[in-house]
C-alpha cells in the first residue's frame, strides 16, 4: 500500500514509517519539524515538510491528485504535551482539532479510503475503573484529551456518512526504542527519558511528583507499552479496518508499573543509582491508568512482542547511552 504518515519526523511516527517501511508499504511522510527531526524520517520515506492543515495545497499542485493516490493514511501529528495544553489550549485546537479536522476531510475529498488515528489513554480522563475498556466513559481533564477525543467523534461521523474506514489508536504510556529511533524531546516530560537522562548525570535529580496516591507504593500506575508494539498495531489496524466503520481500540500490555517500579527497572538496566527527590502530585495526573487491550487482541489479532518493561528501558537506554538520541 502506499502510505501517508502525518507526524513521521516524531517519535512514535518515525517508528510507523520504519515498520511500515519493513513491512513493503510506500511511505510519503508529512512533518512541519515543530517538534520532530528529518534524521528521524526513515530512509526509503518521501518526506514532505507542513502542517496537516495545507496537506491539499502542498501534496502536490492540485494537493488532490498527489492524495488521490494513498491507499490510507496515518495521522499521528499533532501537539502532544498535557501541560502545555492547559496553559495553551488555543494550540491544542488549533493544532489538533482544527487540523485534523480538514486533513480529515482532505483526505475524504481525495477518496482516501482508509485512516488509523493516533488517539490516546487521556481520553478517559480519571477512570473510574481499571482495566480500562473502550466503552468506558471518556471525560478527559485536560485540552490536549479533549482534542484527541474530538478527532475521534469527527471519525466515527465521517466513517457513518462518507464511507471512510477509520480506526483510533488509544495509546497508554509509550517507551523504548526501534531501529535506533528514541524519545527525543526538547521539552521533555515522559518518565522514562528523563529518568534516562538522570543515570546519564545530564540531570541532578529525578523527582517523583507525588507518594500519596492510593496505590501500592503511593506513587502513579502506568501502562507502558513498547513503540514497536504500538507500530505495529497501526499495520494490523490499517489491514483489518472496515468501510463506513469506525473502530477504537486501547493499546497497553494490561500491566500496571508504578513510578518507583520504573525507577528500579532503569536503575537495573543502567547499573547506576538514580538521585530521587518526591515532590508534590503533578496536577491532572490520574493515580492508575492500565489498559484493557483486549479489543486489540480480539479484533486486529494484537499481541504486543515486547511486554516487559526490562526491554523498553533496556532499548531506549541503549539508544540515549551511544549519545544517539
Ligand atoms: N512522573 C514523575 N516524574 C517525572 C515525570 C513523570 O514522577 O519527571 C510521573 C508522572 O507523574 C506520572 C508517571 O510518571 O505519574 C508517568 O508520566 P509521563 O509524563 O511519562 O506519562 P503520563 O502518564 O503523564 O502521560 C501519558 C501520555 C500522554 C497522555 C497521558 C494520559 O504520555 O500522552 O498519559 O494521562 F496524555
Amino acid at each position: 500500500m502506499r502510505i501517508l504518515v502525518t507526524g513521521g519526523a516524531g517519535y512514535i511516527g518515525s517508528v510507523v514509517a520504519t515498520r511500515l517501511l519493513e513491512e513493503g508499504h510506500q511511505v510519503l511522510v508529512l512533518d512541519d519539524l515543530s517538534t520532530g527531526h528529518r534524521d528521524a524520517v526513515p530512509e526509503g520515506a518521501e518526506f514532505v515538510r507542513g502542517r496537516v492543515h495545507d496537506a491539499a495545497e502542498i501534496l502536490g499542485p492540485a494537493g488532490l491528485d498527489v492524495l488521490g493516490g494513498f491507499d490510507g493514511a496515518v495521522h499521528l501529528a499533532a501537539a502532544s504535551l498535557v501541560a502545555e495544553s492547559m496553559s495553551n489550549p488555543a494550540k491544542y485546537e488549533e493544532n489538533n482539532v482544527v487540523g485534523s479536522s480538514r486533513l480529515v476531510s482532505t483526505l475524504v475529498d481525495a477518496g482516501v479510503p482508509r485512516l488509523v488515528f493516533s488517539s490516546t489513554a487521556a481520553v478517559y480522563g480519571d477512570p473510574e475503573e481499571v482495566p480500562v475498556r473502550e466503552d468506558a466513559p471518556c471525560r478527559p481533564v485536560n485540552p490536549y484529551g479533549e482534542s484527541k477525543l474530538a478527532i475521534d467523534r469527527v471519525l466515527a461521523a465521517t466513517a457513518a456518512e462518507k464511507g471512510l474506514a477509520a480506526v483510533s489508536l488509544r495509546y497508554f504510556n509509550v517507551a523504548g526504542a526501534y531501529a535506533g529511533r528514541g524519545e527525543r524531546h526538547t521539552t521533555e516530560t515522559h518518565l522514562v527519558p528523563i529518568a534516562l537522562e538522570a543515570a546519564l548525570g545530564r540531570r541532578p535529580e529525578i523527582v517523583v511528583y507525588g507518594d500519596d496516591y492510593p496505590t501500592p507504593d503511593g506513587t502513579c500506575v502506568r501502562d507502558y507499552i513498547h513503540v514497536a508494539d504500538i507500530a505495529d498495531a497501526h499495520l494490523l489496524a490499517m489491514a483489518g479496518c472496515e468501510p463506513g466503520q469506525h473502530e477504537i481500540y486501547n493499546l497497553g500490555n494490561g500491566n500496571g508499573s508504578s513510578v518507583r517500579d520504573v525507577l528500579a527497572t532503569v536503575e537495573q538496566v543502567t547499573g547506576r543509582k538514580l538521585p530521587v527527590r518526591v515532590a508534590t502530585r503533578r496536577p491532572g495526573d490520574p493515580a492508575v491508568l492500565v489498559a484493557s487491550a483486549q479489543r486489540a487482541a480480539e479484533q486486529l489479532g494484537w499481541r504486543p512482542a515486547r511486554p516487559r518493561l526490562e526491554q523498553m528501558v533496556g532499548d531506549a537506554w541503549e539508544l540515549v547511552s551511544k549519545g544517539a538520541a
